[in-house]
């Protein structure tokens, strides 16, 4: 006996149904997460920030060649791109935390922090890559500013 075509039709629209429904079954649970090992990484990533800062000001002022502070540049560019990771909304009220929770619930205007951050400290390595003092100088100026701009708002002390 031969299927009508509408039959047809019908048991692959069954078929397709019972595949939706079983991806459904087997979706992966939502990763765990470490909140408090998230936390450890920002804030030690953060008091890291300030000796690369330093280093990078330092050698700009005694005019080293760029090439020997772009470690630490290289640094705080790739910490400035994994912030938005780590302040994952499951971190809020980890004990020990000084970060506000504005970040979450003003979570457009964090990332708007966290693009001016990145966008600075991606200035200050294309900057040292190119040996353009002048670039240094007015990226080092703004990496600061989001800094503060930053701590300003998001962060409690
Ligand atoms: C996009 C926001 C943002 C930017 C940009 C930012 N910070 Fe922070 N910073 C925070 C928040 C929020 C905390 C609190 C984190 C926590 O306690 O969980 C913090 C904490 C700190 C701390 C304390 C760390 C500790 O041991 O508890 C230091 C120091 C610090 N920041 C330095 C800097 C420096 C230097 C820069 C720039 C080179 C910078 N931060 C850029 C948001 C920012």
């Amino acid at each position: 006996m031969r299927m009508s075509a509408a039959v047809l039709a019908l048991s692959c629209a069954a078929a397709l149904g019972a595949c939706a429904v079983n991806f459904e079954d087997h979706a992966p649970p939502a990763p765990a997460i470490d909140a408090q090992g998230l936390v450890d990484a920002r804030q030690g990533g953060m008091a890291m920030s300030v000796g690369a800062l330093g280093a990078v000001s330092a050698g700009y002022d005694k005019k080293a060649a760029p090439r020997s502070y772009r470690l630490p540049a290289e640094g705080l560019a790739k910490f400035a791109r994994s912030l938005s990771a780590l302040f994952d909304g499951r971190t809020a009220g980890v004990p020990g935390t000084e970060a506000s929770p504005a970040i979450w619930s003003d979570a457009t205007g964090f990332a708007a922090r966290t693009a001016q951050y990145r966008d600075a400290t991606g200035a200050l390595l294309a900057a040292i890559d190119a040996g353009d003092d002048a670039g240094i100088a007015a990226a080092l100026a703004s990496t600061k500013a989001a800094c503060k701009a930053c701590h300003d708002t998001y962060r409690t002390q």
